[in-house]
């Protein structure tokens, strides 16, 4: 049984997905939060660990991000007071003497790294097949930052993540002045890795640039820029369903050893990229996903693109159900007060430190 929606022939995939920054929860502190087209939990216990739990009590059903409350390492439903521990286990029902081994709370795989909280996402509920790497440069104090950007994009993850393949877009959306260059594109299991040269227009003039980017799986991105400054991208994209995809970035510079040069240099950053995706938005928008696109010779990898992200769906379509699908266009869905959406016309609600959620 194939897991897709009207818009797109997949669903959402399997793997590490930020639900939240670290500062976003304190200690003590619960969240309702919602992703993978489910409602959840975020809460910290009083050791300071990050817990992703389903957010329905199973003993009548309260939302426990809604008036929950963490007593030590438990967290305590608003509705009759039942506790539960980190596994999801019922600790306490604070009016009979024993506790309900079967009222169970499912409780997400959780990795809180790189200045995010990770939950892991699997259709099926299996297990982790790897981790999240951590990368020292967010910590060191080599790298200023974090400045923070977040979206809610109304396209699939997959079809966000394309963007970073498809080279001959930066000329005609970003109006970059040179079609970047992909020296490499690789994937090893889970991980995939591209570098490219790109010319970056800055007030001086143009100036040569490397990208490089490596993704742990369809959700955490690291992306290196190097030529102008030493910027380092730290990139989540999370499902909030199979239509729809929030995106964190977390932006950090080269430490210049002057907190006002480490500001106006990464905020000058930031502004490029988040110039950059709100000239996205439209495009993803509106756009069809193709099922067998058009290309030209110097496209990007697009076919080892996708062939590498078809792993991360545990309910991928066989070849044979492939073979078998007669439709190749996905359009989006028709939305008659949005018909003058175009790029760069600044769609988006830019917002440093917050969710646009
Ligand atoms: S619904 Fe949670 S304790 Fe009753
Ligand atoms: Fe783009």
């Amino acid at each position: 049984m194939t897991s897709t929606t009207d818009r797109y022939p997949f669903s959402m995939p399997s793997g590490w997905f930020a639900v939240a920054e670290s500062p976003d929860v304190e200690v003590g502190q619960t969240k309702a939060i919602y992703y993978f087209a489910s409602h959840m939990v975020l809460w910290r216990d009083e050791e300071g660990t990050a817990h992703v739990q389903d957010a329905y009590c199973p003993h009548l059903g309260a939302h426990l991000g809604h008036g929950g409350l963490v007593d030590g390492c438990n967290i305590v439903c608003p509705f009759h007071g039942w506790k539960f521990d980190g596994e999801g286990c019922n600790s306490e029902i604070p009016y009979s003497d024993r506790t309900n081994k079967k009222a169970r709370v499912y409780t997400y795989p959780v990795l809180e790294r790189n200045g995010f909280i990770y939950a892991w996402y699997h259709p099926a509920r299996q297990a982790p097949t790897w981790e999240v790497e951590e990368i020292d440069d967010v910590a060191n104090g080599n790298y200023y930052g974090p400045k923070r950007f977040t979206h809610v994009v109304e396209a699939a993850i997959q079809e966000m993540g394309e963007n970073a393949v498809d080279s001959a877009h930066f000329r005609y959306v970003h109006n970059v002045a040179e079609v970047p260059e992909i020296i490499r594109y690789e994937s090893d299991g889970h991980r995939s890795y591209m570098e490219s040269n790109q010319k970056f227009p800055t007030p001086r003039g143009v100036v040569n640039g490397e990208i490089n980017s490596t993704a742990d799986g369809p959700g955490v991105s690291v992306v290196r820029f190097a030529g102008i400054v030493d910027t380092l991208l730290m990139t989540a994209t999370t499902p909030v369903d199979a239509e729809h995809t929030q995106t964190r970035f977390n932006f950090y510079v080269r430490n210049l050893g002057d907190e006002s040069v480490n500001s106006s240099v990464g905020e000058a950053f930031a502004n490029e990229v988040i110039k950059q995706f709100t000239e996205d938005l439209p495009i993803w928008t509106h756009k069809a996903h193709i099922v067998r696109p058009a290309l030209a010779d110097s496209d990007g990898p697009f076919m080892k693109y996708r062939k590498w992200y078809s792993q991360f769906y545990a309910d991928h379509p066989s070849a044979e159900e492939q073979a078998a699908e007669e439709r190749t266009v996905y359009p989006a869905p028709y939305w008659p007060d949005r018909m003058d959406e175009v790029p760069g016309k600044g769609t988006a609600s830019v917002k440093y430190g917050g969710s646009a959620l």
